[in-house]
């Protein structure tokens, strides 16, 4: 594996990986962006090169022959990776499966799962309303898209519990390590006996998510066993984390200001562009990777054949360069669609339309039951490493 050394670019040797206080990554990362454009990080074994500013970061997003998905993830990106689907293809078998899946998650697809979002939100909160007080991060935020992307994908909600363990256990292990690849094969474990189900009774294709995959082809061919197995894993790791992580820092932000939280609740048309500014304002994909496929002068830095690169997301998301008064939440900026919050280029998620109405509804049912509330102990809020979430955050409201 080649590491390069650093040619005269700054050298950065902080550790991504430890909890902190709740927003400090944020701050950090818009310091680094600050320093240089570009900077070279020791700390994690494999050094990595970060790309900070909006117009390098989306020039590195729209080169995928250049920077390839056969590193997703700048720290740990090799080693023991976790495999992921779609995510660690490279055009063209990468557009062909983005073909078979994008049906799935497309604006229309998740028009039609409107009211099991309704439904689902809504029986979450009476089961929590009555108790004046809610642990978010293992409770509505994580059992709400948990509850609806097994739905959605045809298996039992009684099931979510389970697989909120098995997806922490692979964010826990930082995508890799001896847990997250046991869980990585409970989850596919998980799955195997749906596919047999299908197999000997098939649903209908239009509806059933499983028996879609098994019946459509990619290309030429149907998808193997493994690969079948493989893209629902992704689903749900790619899938409910994010959303869960997104909904904490929305609740914890509308719990902490007044202005914003009377904003949602009085302009709920407004609610699509209130969390775009959120997922541009406070972006959790903190450390995502390519690798360098030739050697290559990038803005002045020399790249080398296999390096890593991350491509910072959350930087370019706050870069006073792209965004005016970028640390501010402003649902209204002229600008908001040219946040990288959800990425860009062909890699871009397939699962925004699903998490952006899943949190648009979220927010307006909460509201119309729960108005006011507060955050028990702001100052004590951690943050997970890596892939940014709060670790845990209490909300308390008066009972009626
Ligand atoms: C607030 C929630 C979410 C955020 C902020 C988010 C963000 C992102 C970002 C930034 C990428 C691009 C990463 C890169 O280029 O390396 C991505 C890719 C991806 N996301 Fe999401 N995501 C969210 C929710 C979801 C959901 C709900 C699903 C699935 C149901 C999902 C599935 C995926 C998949 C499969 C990819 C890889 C796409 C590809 O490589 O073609 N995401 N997401």
């Amino acid at each position: 594996m080649t590491i390069s050394p650093p040619t005269g670019c700054p050298v950065n040797h902080t550790d991504f990986t430890p909890a902190k206080p709740a927003l400090s990554y944020w701050k950090l990362l818009d310091d680094l962006r600050e320093e240089a454009p570009i900077m070279w990080n020791d700390a994690h074994g494999v050094g990595f090169w970060m790309v900070q500013r909006h117009d390098q970061v989306l020039e590195v997003m729209q080169q995928p022959k250049l920077f390839s998905n056969d590193v997703i993830q700048a720290i740990n990106p090799r080693e023991d990776a976790i495999y992921f689907l779609p995510n660690m293809l490279n055009a063209p078998e990468h557009n062909d499966m983005r073909r078979l899946l994008n049906r799935w998650f497309s604006p229309a697809a998740v028009r039609k799962a409107e009211p099991l979002m309704v439904e689902r939100a809504n029986s979450l909160i009476d089961e929590l309303i009555g108790e004046g007080r809610h642990e978010m991060m293992t409770g509505f935020a994580m059992r709400y898209p948990t509850d609806l992307l097994l739905q959605i994908l045809g298996m039992p909600v009684e099931d979510g519990p389970q697989m909120v363990q098995w997806v922490e256990a692979i964010f826990g292990g930082a995508f890799g390590g001896e847990g997250g690849h046991a869980a990585v094969d409970k989850i596919k474990a998980y799955f195997a006996p749906a596919f047999e189900e299908r197999r000997k009774n098939p649903g209908d294709p239009e509806t059933d998510f499983l028996t879609y995959l098994l019946q459509t082809p990619m290309g030429d061919s149907l998808l193997s066993d493994e690969d079948l197995l493989t893209v629902c894993m992704t689903m749900m790791t790619a899938g409910l984390d994010t959303t869960r992580s997104a909904l904490g820092y929305i609740f914890r932000d509308l719990a902490l200001n007044d202005d914003h939280r009377t904003y949602v609740i009085e302009n709920t048309d407004r609610l699509p562009d209130v969390v775009e500014e959120f997922v541009r304002l406070h972006n959790l994909i903190m450390q995502p990777g390519r690798e360098v496929t030739e050697d290559v002068d990038f803005h002045g830095v020399h790249m080398k054949k296999g390096d890593v690169v991350w491509i910072g997301i959350a930087q370019a998301c706050r870069d006073p360069r792209e965004f005016a008064d970028p640390t501010t939440f402003d649902p209204d900026r002229d600008n908001l669609g040219k946040h990288l919050g959800w990425g860009a280029g062909g890699h871009r998620c397939i699962g925004m339309h699903l998490a952006r109405h899943e949190i648009v509804v979220a927010l307006r049912e909460w509201h119309k039951r729960i108005p006011d509330y507060r955050v028990v102990d702001p100052d004590g809020l951690m943050e997970r490493g890596v892939q940014l979430s709060l670790q845990s955050m209490e909300l308390e409201w008066d009972r009626r």
